[in-house]
């Protein structure tokens, strides 16, 4: 139920304004510095001169600055825009992620300039279009904020300009890599966005609203269904997890059918299922979380969720092959006298029934149902993959900056992982041990919903694997990577969008691991 303060606020909110940003950052590539340039940036290795960007070695040396990965020197100029010398480390080993993570450096260091131009660095074996797109969602992610609720005095300019300096017979690769990389950025943006955006604001309908709303200009057939609907489909999990809850339900179908050229169909590489964990707001449930920093993150608990929808909208503007379907499955998590109880069993889309131990184990709940209708589809998917900001364990046995992944299939597994590698986006596998199955033997259902109180993220795996019915499948746990407590490289405070890239990156070159079809 929203409050009248809440209906306005409401009403002027748009929860996610990057998809339809008023004003977007123009990209360029120029051979030579672009007269406006608010600042200059200009990339050093370590041991090495500046080549040809107006300071010598020596000063540098001077100024203590050594070429590290991530330094910066802000050098002014009298008479033209100040030169931002960034770091790019050591020359051997130079790759598509270092480029990104000092393109970041150098947006960070830029202030509140609005045009900055960037001069293309000796890329060694980086191919050109790559490194274009790594250093475009560098400054582009690195620039993000989250500025609907801040008063307009106090938010930074955006971007208005990035210029590419680069040779000419480069111009073609650099244009290109640009575009890819703001699509990238784009789609990252509007996924940090949504797990940015307070959760009263940002309901389940309103998650709805918002995919039905992009999906004819993104390509993307947008399917939602209410209570009612999940009821007659007999999704018990996503509806128990429900009950609690003031705000109804929804599970967010989308598809995307790869078209050719002149929009006709063309027999997709393969078929991915998608599932996301839409939990709006985590409060727990009846097993309320304390009141503390991590519930206080818990708006963030749709992150999975956010990045399907986010990595689709990059789909037929990159000219994926592969066909997508994906299921989001949204609802809050509270607590109030409707409430599911621990010790109730909920029965789920197709049949299996699972007792609820601790109801703040509620993501794998709602994925259960999503993961059997992925199952189900005709014809039947190649692979599986979910996402989910699922355990806690995960984030303290990984960190921050590595997600979890754990899978049936170990090929589709390398896929998974070789795409967080190549868009920073990097997961590290956790084994998938059925020796602790176990752990989820319960006295009166088929399982129940938590395992023992060691390797939770394993545990959390092991439960989802009994609904996907053997089809090659991987799980990506993203509870550490969701959020970052600070600004690092390229992840602005806040919701990180984390995922997004990741899942274009492995849709675009998805290969089907074996056959599904019999
Ligand atoms: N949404 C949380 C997991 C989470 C924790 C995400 C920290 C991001 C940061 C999830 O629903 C949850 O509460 N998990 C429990 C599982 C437990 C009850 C088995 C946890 O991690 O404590
Ligand atoms: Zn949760
Ligand atoms: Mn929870």
């Amino acid at each position: 139920m929203l409050t009248s303060f809440h209906s306005r606020a409401q009403a002027e909110f748009h929860p996610a304004p990057s998809i339809e940003p008023p004003e977007e950052a123009k990209l360029a590539v120029s051979p030579s510095l672009p007269k406006d340039a608010g600042c200059v940036g200009t990339f050093v290795g370590m041991g090495e001169g500046v080549k040809g960007a107006g300071v010598d070695a020596a000063f540098l040396e001077a100024a203590g600055f050594e070429g590290k990965a991530g330094q910066t020197l802000v050098v002014p100029h009298q008479d033209g825009p100040p030169l931002v010398v960034v770091g790019v480390g050591a020359k051997a080993g130079l790759d598509a992620g270092r480029l990104r993570d000092a393109a970041a450096a150098f947006a960070r260091a830029v202030g509140k300039q609005t045009r900055l131009a960037l001069q293309l660095p000796e890329l060694g074996n980086v191919p050109v279009e790559l490194a274009a797109q790594a250093l475009t969602e560098g400054v582009l992610l690195a620039r993000y904020r989250y500025r609907p609720y801040k008063r307009q005095s106090e938010q930074e300019p955006p971007l208005e300009s990035l210029t590419l300096v680069a040779g000419k017979e480069d111009t073609d690769a650099v244009e290109q890599g640009m575009v890819r990389g703001g699509i990238h950025a784009r789609a990252t943006a509007f996924a940090r966005d949504l797990s940015n955006a307070p959760a009263t604001l940002l309901t389940a309908a309103r998650l709805a609203e918002v995919a039905e709303g992009l999906a004819k200009r993104c390509g993307l057939e947008v399917e939602v269904f209410d209570g009612e609907a999940l009821a007659r489909l007999g999704c018990g999990g996503l509806l128990g997890v429900n009950a609690g809850s003031a705000e109804p339900p929804r599970m967010i179908k989308l598809t995307y059918t790869p078209q050719g050229s002149k929009g006709e169909a063309v027999e997709p590489v393969g078929r991915v299922s998608l599932v996301g964990k839409g939990i709006m707001f985590d409060s727990g449930g009846l097993g309320l979380k304390p009141n503390d920093l991590v519930h206080a993150t818990m708006k963030g608990d749709m992150s999975g969720a956010g990045a399907i929808l986010a990595a689709m909208t990059a789909l037929k503007p990159l000219g994926c092959r592969t066909a997508v379907t994906a299921y989001l499955m949204c609802t809050d998590n509270m607590p109030s006298g409707t409430a599911m109880k621990l010790g109730d069993v909920l029965t789920v889309r197709g049949g299996k029934t699972v007792e609820v131990i601790n109801t703040d184990a509620e993501g794998r709940l709602v994925m259960s149902d999503a993961l059997v209708l992925s199952t189900e589809q005709s014809p039947r998917p190649d692979a599986i993959v979910d996402i989910a900001t699922l355990t806690g364990a995960c984030q303290r046995a990984l960190g921050v900056l590595s997600a979890g992944v754990i899978g049936n299939d170990q090929a589709l597994v390398e896929q998974v992982k070789d795409s967080g590698e190549r868009t920073g986006d990097t997961v590290w596998q956790l084994p998938l041990d059925r020796r602790l199955r176990q752990e989820l033997e319960s006295e009166v259902a088929d399982l129940k919903n938590v395992g023992g109180e060691n390797a939770g993220a394993i545990t959390a795996g092991l439960f989802l694997e009994e609904f996907v019915g053997g089809l090659p499948w991987a799980h990506i746990d993203m509870a550490g990577t969701a959020r970052a407590e600070r600004d690092n490289a390229w992840r602005s405070k806040g919701a990180t969008g984390y995922g997004t890239r990741l899942l274009i990156d492995f849709l675009l070159g998805f290969k089907p691991t074996r056959e599904t079809r019999h």
